[in-house]
């Protein structure tokens, strides 16, 4: 880094104290990601770097990719598919692979921010009632806004949509499994710390929940050798939320322009920090 303006970077990098300390001349951190937990934004603030992301760009396919995997779960897709290849299906039954019903089922949504609400617009179109949890109450047309444990105790399928922070770390854990309805469904696209995957595990084996959709984990890839990888009510995905061509470009473009931005001497387009004169 030493003698770099600008850094683009992925989320797979970590941007520390460390790495700063070598960086004297740069002026912006240009994550390709709308998340920024990669990166220690205060410390960016207190060298005066800016903190440059990708919001906006990403919502539809990443709310698109939430719904995949819900229905993938939902609807035994990933294992109907397994056994169709397999040769075991032997005949049409009335009982084979029985599903969760999306329409007058409820989910719940943590996290109204872009994505959420994205999220929450598809789930109206399948006939679900939606819940929402938000730390700073936001009205959402259609969505009813309830405090954590209530989503918790109430929702069909839970869907995590928030920013890993110090403060969301580890949201959900055993106690907030516990509150989950039998056979219920839980969908993370967001990111693999703010859930214990322990937790999860031993949670499944009780069935609050029943099942997971997980396309984010912490460390990613995630071991082999955890539980949740040999756990027949586990769908999984390697971090494919935002993976389509035109979002990717879209990404990278924004990435690219926050940093032409700061190097003309005006502020990125999109910053997760501001720096005061
Ligand atoms: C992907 O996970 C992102 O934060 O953009």
């Amino acid at each position: 880094m030493r003698g770099c303006d600008a850094l683009l970077c992925l989320l797979t990098e970590r941007v520390d104290e460390e790495l700063l300390s070598h960086a004297g001349t740069l002026r912006i951190v240009s994550n390709m990601a709308v998340g920024v937990d990669n990166i220690d934004v205060a410390a960016c603030t207190a060298r005066r770097i800016w903190v440059g992301h990708t919001p906006g760009v990403l919502t539809q396919a990443t709310a698109d990719f939430t719904f995949a995997l819900l229905l993938a779960s939902a609807r035994h897709i990933v294992s109907g598919d397994a056994f169709v290849r397999s040769g075991a299906w032997k005949q049409w039954d009335p009982n084979l692979m029985l599903g969760l019903e999306l329409s007058g089922a409820t989910l719940g949504i943590i996290g109204l921010g872009a994505i959420g609400q994205a999220v929450a617009t598809r789930a109206q179109a399948f006939g679900m009632n939606v819940l929402g949890y938000n730390r700073r109450k936001r009205q959402v047309p259609g969505v009813t806004q309830v405090e954590l444990n209530e989503l918790l105790e109430r929702s069909d399928v839970v869907s995590l949509h928030i920013a890993l922070t110090p403060d969301t770390r580890g949201l959900l854990g055993e106690r907030e499994f516990a509150r989950m309805k039998p056979g219920s469904l839980l969908v993370n696209t967001a990111r693999g710390g703010l859930m214990d995957a322990d937790a999860l595990a031993t949670a499944l084996l009780a069935g609050r929940p029943g099942r997971a959709a997980l396309d984010v984990f912490e460390p990613e890839p995630p071991n082999p050798a955890h539980p949740l990888l040999s756990s027949q009510q586990v769908v999984l995905a390697p971090h494919l939320g935002s993976a389509t061509e035109a979002t990717r470009l879209a990404m990278a473009r924004l990435a690219a322009n926050n940093i032409v931005e700061v190097l003309g001497g005006r502020a990125p387009r999109s910053a997760v920090n501001a720096l005061h004169s």
